[in-house]
């Protein structure tokens, strides 16, 4: 890794990752391509360890002319590629812009790496990486005595968004079967911590229970999630890239796979002893089970067992330590959630999101 073109370095995963590897190398040059939909922002960039060895371009993925120019700019040698569209409910609601970003985008930027990389001999090809990032979601949903998914489980994307970031997954293998582009692809489990866009589970029970609003759990609030804490995802990422070998897969989890519920009521008793003279406590009193999530995903569960004994990664964080520092994180940048849920379409999302969603009990 020397010249790290990261996509989607604007997002929340991809902000960590740009954050935690100015901290970890101190050589890499990066330049972050991000469109800034209204999930990106440069406000999760500021302060940044290393900032004469970044560069941020504003612009899509989908762009042919510009990622190839990128890529012979910036002598890349390293794609890191996070750009997506993201969240489960936006795309049962307009799933077009998730086969346009998420199919599209990757087979454009798949596109220019083999024209750079092997077909003008760019870059020296065994030095090269494509890393695709990926979800547990390809693998769709688990019954109660299944085995956790492993490298092996066969694809069943249920929504939308899990079947583009499927397609996209077939996509980065298939180059690497058929003209030999060097890549790694990781699926990894619910990532939670700093920066991370308010429409999510943890971030909007936080920013609600702070407001007053009530908590929307989904269904009956059983479903189970793993759940990592965004710096180990970021650690795993960098292990894969300089130790993973190409054309691997590894499974990213934290090992850890709370019902929603629990999660929910954790963050209200954190929020109780962080904040005592709030007059919201209890903060559990604001939980409202709503209309469920169509075709919503029952249980995920993660073997980890290959980057384990592959890469001697496993999680750091455990669940109660990250949520707590998330939680902290939240209460101490609150201008920062004002600032970010001002973006795009957010307030409307949250009324079509949430105003038809009944309460149910
Ligand atoms: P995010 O929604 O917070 O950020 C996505 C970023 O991509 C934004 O900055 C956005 O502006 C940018 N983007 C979107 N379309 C683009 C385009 N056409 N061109 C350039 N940039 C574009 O997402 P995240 O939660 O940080 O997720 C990052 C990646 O990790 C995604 O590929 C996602 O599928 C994957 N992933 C996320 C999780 C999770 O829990 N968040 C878990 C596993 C995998
Ligand atoms: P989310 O953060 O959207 O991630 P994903 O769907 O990709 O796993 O949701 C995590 C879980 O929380 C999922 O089971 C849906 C549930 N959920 C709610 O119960 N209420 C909400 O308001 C949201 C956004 C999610």
């Amino acid at each position: 890794m020397h010249n790290v073109l990261v996509t989607g370095g604007a997002g929340f995963i991809g902000s960590n990752f740009i954050r935690y590897l100015q901290t970890a190398e101190s050589d890499v040059d990066i330049v972050n391509l991000d469109v800034l939909t209204y999930a990106g922002s440069l406000e999760n960039l500021k302060d940044l360890p290393n900032p004469d060895k970044y560069k941020f371009v504003q612009g899509d993925i989908g762009d042919d002319d510009l990622v190839e120019n990128i890529l012979r700019e910036g002598n890349i040698d390293t794609i890191v590629h996070f750009a997506a569209e993201t969240h489960v409910d936006r795309s049962i609601l307009g799933p077009a812009k998730f086969v346009e970003t998420n199919v599209m985008g990757t087979f454009v930027l798949l596109e220019a790496a083999r024209n750079y990389w092997i077909d003008e001999g760019g870059q020296n090809i065994s030095e090269v990486r494509f890393h695709h990032i990926s979800t547990d979601e390809v693998f769709g949903s688990l019954e109660p005595d299944d085995p956790p998914f492993s490298e092996v489980t066969p694809y069943a994307p249920n929504s939308p968004y899990a079947a583009s970031k499927a397609a996209s997954d077939h996509l980065v293998r298939s180059y690497g079967h058929t003209y030999g582009l060097p890549f790694s692809i990781t699926n990894c489990s619910n990532n939670y911590g700093p920066y991370q866009f308010p429409e999510k589970l943890i971030p909007l029970m936080i920013s609600n229970a702070l407001n007053g609003i009530p908590l929307p759990v989904y269904g009956d609030g059983k479903q189970i999630r793993d759940w990592l804490f965004v710096e180990d995802h970021c650690r795993a990422i960098r292990e894969v890239i300089n130790q993973g070998e190409s054309g691997e897969t590894y499974i990213v989890g934290g090992n850890t796979q709370p019902t929603n519920i629990t999660i929910v009521t954790t963050l209200c008793e954190i929020l109780d002893e962080c904040l005592p003279n709030s007059s919201f406590v209890p903060h559990e009193s604001l939980i409202k089970y709503v209309t469920d999530r169509p075709g919503h995903d029952r249980r995920y569960a993660m073997d980890i067992t290959k980057i384990i004994n592959d890469l001697s990664w496993t999680p750091k964080r455990s669940l109660s330590e990250g949520l707590m520092k998330t939680v902290e994180w939240y209460l101490d940048h609150q201008d920062w959630v004002a600032a970010i849920g001002k973006q795009g379409d957010y307030q409307d999302w949250l009324d079509k999101n949430y105003e038809a969603r009944g309460e149910t009990q």
